[in-house]
């Protein structure tokens, strides 16, 4: 696939997961051709994965180019005057629909100041001179200084453009609640514009050009859409990821920026992080001078420095949130209320329970106050009613918190968390002990991730070795130089996506590229029907790599049924259950 458009993640293939999300949303999109798709908002804190996928969705839906056009914006937390906003996010929206209809992705990557001069001419070299008319409004508004006329001109442009050539965009716009709060009416930035996203009011009722927007303040934003824009969008909340995802996610991250992990250390992250693509990341590549993430006490140090230190990232983006909602309600007793409700993490507290555990002295209506300026900053959340509140379900902001407040609410010392950290590890050390002792092995939990390393730094060199451990390698069979190993996804774009664990892909044409099965199961010995099915994966991509020499390889490790073996042995499908694969 063509990423034509420069994803902030880095390089295309770090991108992880999100299948689930991406399958929902690439239909949705393809919905928009049958007017059938809602504007929808998808709510999740930062860091979480948003920017990600709103990318990766552009990037595809450019790519297929099947009937929707793409427009991607991302409202920056820089306060900007309305002018400026204004012509950035119109000549945003033109270079992208240009360089969709002429499939030139340079456009793409034109100065946004630019001059609405250049847009028109380009337009008209295009030969798409339907756009000049609009880009003339929106001249003549900015030299009239006719802000209220300009914001709606540029607004309603990716509907209007719709409308006029009866075509469908999908409008992308990332952290929208910074449209109300980081754009002002005049250059001097005094006077904010602080009403801007009402203007949605009907845009984002448009079946041909829905929008589709993503919030990392949450709770404020949904009060803000609640009051400007009510019944307007469909609220999506991102989650975290499932395991299997988070764990590819850990092993790319530990092989693109070389750290190093062992199984248990990366079994230890994986749970600490309960899903967290951005406490994977953090942890990963945190800057901690001693990162040793090979040890468990490694990670307990770099986790510590995460939480507690300032130049941890998993901190500072905590803090940004806990700055905000305290700079509105800044006292003792909040952060004693927050402190309160971690202790209860597992349950929602009531008002009164509040009130009368911390013997707060100050009535109902003040104390909903502050808990709902602490709801909307995202540092708690409401419960199942509006009379009952709960932590955020987090094993790490507690921490963080904790590490800054605790001492001075309860005189806590802050070592005390790190003990916590070394405590909780004890406890999962146990859990993954007593997953391996099942295996009756030293390692092989993930055992795919082991074998995609295996091939990457030791096949080569000890050649006869994994060929010795192996059955049924064609006799000119050598394990050789790899320029690609890793588990392969189809596309989400195809309807029916499938996966394989493994995907070496040689170097040079003439030797072996292998394709592979990973089953670590207990019992259950790899079927025939299991066999068969692979045979197709295979064969599929073979198909879409475009590749001819390839060798199908299955490592089960506890081995096959009589049928699957014989008929491996026919078809020359290697096979393995030697632990020396995964040691
Ligand atoms: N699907 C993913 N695959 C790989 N890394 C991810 C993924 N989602 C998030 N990350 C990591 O988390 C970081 C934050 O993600 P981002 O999309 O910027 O979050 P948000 O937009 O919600 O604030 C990214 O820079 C990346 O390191
Ligand atoms: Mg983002």
């Amino acid at each position: 696939m063509d990423y034509a458009f420069k994803e902030r993640i880095g390089k295309p293939e770090l991108f992880t997961g999100r299948k689930e999300e991406l399958t929902y949303f690439l239909k949705w999109i393809d919905d928009i051709k049958e007017e059938k798709s809602q504007s929808t908002a998808i709510l999740a804190r930062r860091k979480m994965g948003k920017t990600a996928i709103l990318e990766r969705l552009f990037n595809i839906t450019f790519f297929k180019n099947d009937g929707v056009i793409p427009f991607y914006y991302e409202i920056k937390e820089n306060e900007m005057w309305v002018g400026d906003f204004c012509q950035e996010f119109f000549l945003t929206f033109i270079y992208q629909y240009i360089a969709f209809k002429t499939r030139k992705t340079s456009y793409l990557g034109r100065d946004k100041r630019n001059s609405l001069k250049d847009a028109k001419q380009a337009a008209i070299n295009e030969g798409l001179d339907y756009l000049t008319g609009l880009i003339e409004d929106v001249e003549y508004a900015i030299h009239h200084d006719y802000v209220d006329m300009l914001w709606n001109t540029v607004r309603e442009a990716p509907k209007t453009i719709a409308y006029s050539e009866n075509e469908f965009i999908v409008q992308i716009i990332d952290e929208f609640q910074f449209l109300n709060a980081m754009i002002y009416w005049d250059k001097a930035k005094k006077n904010p514009a602080d009403t801007l996203a009402g203007g949605y009011l009907s845009t984002a009722e448009s079946k041909i050009a829905p929008l589709l927007i993503s919030g990392s303040w949450v709770g404020w934003l949904m009060g803000e859409l609640n009051s400007m824009l009510p019944n307007r969008f469909k609220y999506e909340y991102l989650e975290n990821m499932p395991e299997d995802e988070a764990l590819e996610l850990l092993y790319k991250y530990s092989r693109f920026f070389e750290v190093p992990v062992t199984e248990e250390t990366a079994y230890l992250i994986i749970k600490i992080s309960e899903g967290s693509p951005f406490y994977t990341s953090s942890i990963l590549r945190s800057r901690y001078k001693h990162k040793d993430l090979t040890t468990v006490k490694g990670l307990t140090d770099t986790l510590d420095f995460e939480t507690l230190d300032k130049r941890g990232n998993i901190k500072s983006t905590w803090m940004e949130y806990v700055h905000a909602a305290f700079s509105k309600v800044n006292d003792r007793n909040a952060k004693r209320i927050v402190l309160h409700l971690f202790k209860y993490k597992d349950r929602e507290l009531t008002r009164e329970e509040i009130l009368n555990q911390l013997k707060l002295d100050m009535t109902d209506e003040t104390l909903e106050k502050k808990l709902d300026a602490l709801v909307k900053g995202d540092i708690i959340e409401q419960g199942q009613s509006n009379f009952r509140y709960r932590a955020v379900r987090d094993n790490i902001f507690d921490k963080v918190f904790r590490g800054v407040y605790q001492d001075e609410i309860e005189h806590f010392d802050v070592k005390d968390i790190g003990k916590e950290y070394a405590k909780s590890f004890e406890k999962l050390k146990r859990q993954y002990r007593r997953l391996q002792g099942k295996y009756h092995s030293q390692k092989g939990y993930f055992a795919e991730y082991l074998i995609l390393d295996q091939l990457t730094y030791r096949s080569r060199k000890n050649n006869d070795l994994f060929k010795a451990v192996t059955r049924y390698l064609p006799g000119d069979f050598n394990f050789c130089e790899y320029s690609r190993v890793w588990r392969y996804d189809s596309s989400p774009e195809y309807s029916r996506s499938f996966s394989v664990d493994i995907f070496a892909r040689a170097v040079r044409a003439e030797d072996y590229s292998i394709i592979g099965e990973v089953k670590s199961r207990e019992v259950k010995k790899f079927s025939m029907e299991e066999v068969i099915d692979f045979e197709r994966k295979m064969a599929e991509v073979k198909r879409l790599e475009k590749i001819d020499r390839a060798v199908g390889f299955i490592f089960s490790r506890c081995g096959f049924t009589a049928e699957a073996e014989g008929y491996c042995k026919e078809k020359g499908i290697a096979c393995s259950e030697d632990e020396r694969w995964i040691g």
